[in-house]
């Protein structure tokens, strides 16, 4: 289990994350949803323990993730695929995925490479001169090389032409039936991301306003009115 236990955030005086609560079993998957500085790359960067909350409690596997131990987090099973292109731009393909997997089973590039055959076919290409949704797919598979249990990405789809957003979603989607990984996606694009996950939370203002499944958030045809 991934437990979010009560959890309040704040940055000096801004209370950035107010009351949040949600278990997880392993291998689920929740789609975060909410507008600009609602709070959802806090509440990634609390479950990796990269910002310490104010209340409240990250647990995993009934252990508490301690705040400012990052690595400590990646080795038992979390990893974090922040907002952008984190690749190294220099360096090949290859080379991109050893790097990530170096404190892992190096032998895991072949899985990742078998998983993602864009990669495999531009192994020896440098990486920043891959297109944005080759990287995007790069990133994902550069925090699989630590075999994580839980996959958290912030905003995997920004800057993506939409055919391949939804190639990006099928790929994670993929990873996660392959792996058993659990994902837990921040994202703008709602209806792509929903196809991917089984479970939805909205947030507004830091506050959670819509807590469930996202088959519920699918049918809804007033969806926006939680935004
Ligand atoms: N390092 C920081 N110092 C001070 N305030 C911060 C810091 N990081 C975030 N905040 C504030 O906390 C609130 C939540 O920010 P957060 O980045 O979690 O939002 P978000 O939902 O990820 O937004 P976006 O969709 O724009 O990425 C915002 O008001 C933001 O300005
Ligand atoms: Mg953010």
């Amino acid at each position: 289990m991934l437990e979010i236990d009560h959890i309040k955030a704040r940055y000096g005086t801004l209370t950035a994350l107010h009351d949040v609560s949600i278990a997880l079993k392993p291998g689920a998957r929740l789609g975060v949803f909410g507008h600009n500085g609602a709070g959802k790359t806090t509440l990634l960067r609390c479950i990796m323990g990269a910002h310490a909350p104010a209340e409240g409690q990250i647990r995993f596997q009934g252990e508490e993730v301690p705040p400012g131990r990052v690595p400590e987090t990646v080795r038992r099973g979390i990893a974090f695929v922040p907002q952008g292109h984190n690749v190294f731009p220099n360096l090949s393909v290859e080379r991109n995925l050893h790097i990530s997997g170096l404190l892992f089973d190096q032998n895991f590039v072949r899985e990742v490479l078998k998983l993602f055959p864009v990669l495999d076919e531009r192994r020896s290409q440098r990486a920043g001169s891959m297109s944005g949704g080759e990287q995007q797919m790069l990133a994902l598979g550069m925090a699989l090389m630590t075999q994580p249990k839980w996959l958290l990405l912030d905003e995997p789809s920004t800057g993506l032409a939409p055919v391949i957003v939804r190639n990006v979603m099928a790929q994670m989607l993929k990873v996660s039936e392959a792996f058993g990984t659990g994902l837990i996606i921040v994202e703008q694009n709602v209806p792509a991301t929903l196809k991917v996950v089984d479970q939805a939370l909205i947030l507004k203002s830091g506050r959670p306003v819509f807590q469930g499944e996202a088959r519920e958030l699918a049918e809804k045809p007033d969806l926006w009115e939680w935004f």
